[in-house]
């Protein structure tokens, strides 16, 4: 990061988190004498940090919050380098402040926002070095940190590896990157390498050599990324991945409502489930099936609760199924539970999105197993651990084409493109692209997924029963030749 970090002569450099000052002995042998400033929070490590820099008059220790000092009018740096703190407990006061001096941030994670204020922080063609978790690249609460970095910085590099890269540490976060940026206004056809496959940190001063160029992936361009999905920094995996994530084509979004579902508030009171359902045996009651209410309810949604006895309904949960999950959940939908619901628990229950309970949808869970799959929601009422997707009027004849979809091999690189992690929230679903294929093609796969839909409701289905459609999907979406 030292290397990277190009500093010579007499410049000043900022350490916004000192520690107990690792960057700091590094820059110390570097020839030159920069003009140190250093911010650290903790007392334990400012005492360290005095102690050890006692006589050293270019280097200068604040023990001040980094994110609430430089108020007034002050001093720029040449560089800036930092391993900040990431994701670190911020007071409510603070948080509040913050986001007010960055509406455009996600200021519960503390990375982003010493990055920004570095780089706010930096003169004209000055450089920063920062080690911080990779979720920025595709992260949908990162969009304000992309776009200001597009709009006014230039990346020079990006290098990605794994969080138990460096022997002894291991964060919660997947992927850790090495990001140096410079501020500069970039051109709308500039671009950047991202490096990646180094195995172990003996091979990072490769990076300061030519023998970088076979640790890049690819060369990200701010043209490309700029027209991306919440100017998302997708990597490269397949071309037509890339293509077709870049193309102007419709999104779920643009064709479904995608919202999250019903929770009771007390699901222990609430919920019961079927003889057949073998976990939560303690929590959860039995199901008498007399009391099961059986009606369409799609016909007329009883969103102010069911006054017979037959008051519960059956709800879709989380769990990768594909294609159909049987009713083995039921929910209290009496008009006294619904008042709890909506009115006396209200603060704990979420009685969310309700115009959509009990209508023809597909649920997604939150969180994929292996691979994203969807369910048909079948007018039942479906919960908070599922996305349901709902196609709006005009698109509702694709609701099979969709099912197929979401179960597809096709859909899955593009989640997994759109963001890393396994979470499958709305709004990375929504921002799935649609190829709607001609009517001949729309028609074989509707037939398909009618067919293996009839089989999910005798039995599991395998991936073995999704050759055909998949290979639909890849056609549809110019997979084939990837
Ligand atoms: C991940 S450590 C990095 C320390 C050092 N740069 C290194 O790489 O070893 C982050 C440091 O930031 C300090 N810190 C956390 N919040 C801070 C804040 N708001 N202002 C200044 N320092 C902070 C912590 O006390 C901790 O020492």
């Amino acid at each position: 990061m030292i290397g990277l970090l190009q500093c010579y002569g007499e410049m000043s450099v900022l350490e916004p988190c000192a520690g107990e000052g690792v960057f700091i002995d590094g820059l110390r042998k570097i020839d030159g004498i920069p003009h140190i400033t250093a911010y650290e929070l903790n007392s334990d490590s400012v005492n360290i940090l005095q102690s050890k820099y006692l006589g050293i008059s270019n280097i200068q220790i604040e023990q001040e919050d980094f994110l609430l000092a430089f108020q007034l009018n002050f001093d720029k740096f040449d560089r800036v380098i930092a391993n900040p703190p990431y994701g670190a407990y911020q007071s409510p006061e603070k948080r509040k402040q913050l986001k007010n001096d960055y509406p455009q941030l996600y200021v519960k994670e503390t990375y982003g926002l010493f990055l920004i204020k570095a780089m706010e922080l930096l003169k004209d063609n000055g450089r920063l070095v920062f080690i911080i978790p990779d979720t920025y690249l595709t992260l949908h609460m990162h969009e304000g940190l992309r776009k200001e970095l597009l709009r006014h910085y230039e990346i020079e590099s990006i290098v990605l590896f794994p969080s138990n890269f460096f022997p002894s540490v291991n964060f919660g976060y997947a992927g850790l990157s090495i990001i140096s940026i410079v501020n500069k206004t970039p051109s709308y056809s500039y671009d950047f390498p991202v490096y990646n496959g180094l195995k172990s940190p003996k091979e990072l001063p490769e990076l300061l050599t030519e023998q970088r160029k076979k640790y890049e992936i690819c060369r990200l361009s701010y043209c490309q990324v700029s027209n991306n999905p919440s100017s998302a920094f997708f990597l490269p995996s397949k071309s037509w991945i890339n293509l077709t994530l870049s193309t102007k084509t419709l999104k779920v979004g643009d064709i479904c409502s995608v919202v999250t579902g019903f929770y009771s508030g007390n699901d222990g009171k609430y919920l019961r489930r079927s003889e057949s359902v073998t976990r939560g045996i303690k929590k959860y009651a039995i199901i008498n099936s007399d009391d099961v209410c059986n009606d369409d309810l799609s016909i007329c949604p009883p969103l102010n609760g069911l006054s017979n006895s037959s008051c519960w309904v059956p709800i879709v949960k989380g769990g990768n199924r594909r294609f159909y999950k049987h009713s083995e959940w039921f929910m209290d939908w009496s008009e006294e539970a619904i008042y709890d619901y909506k009115v006396a628990n209200k603060k704990r229950a979420r009685f969310q999105n309700a115009q959509y309970y009990f209508h023809q949808g597909i649920g997604v869970p939150m969180v994929s197993s292996s691979s994203i799959t969807g369910s048909l929601i079948d007018g039942r009422l479906f919960d908070q651990s599922i996305v349901g997707i709902f196609p709006n009027k005009k698109y509702e004849n694709l609701i099979y084409f969709l099912l197929g979809l979401f179960n597809s091999i096709a859909c899955n690189d593009l989640i997994r493109t759109i963001n890393a992690s396994t979470n499958n929230s709305a709004n990375y679903i929504k921002k799935i692209p649609i190829i709607i294929p001609k009517e001949k093609m729309l028609s074989k796969i509707t037939d398909e997924v009618k067919r293996i839909l009839l089989l999910s409701k005798q039995c599991d289905v395998a991936d073995d029963d999704l050759i055909k459609l998949n290979k639909y999907y890849d056609e549809v979406y110019g997979a084939k030749s990837a």
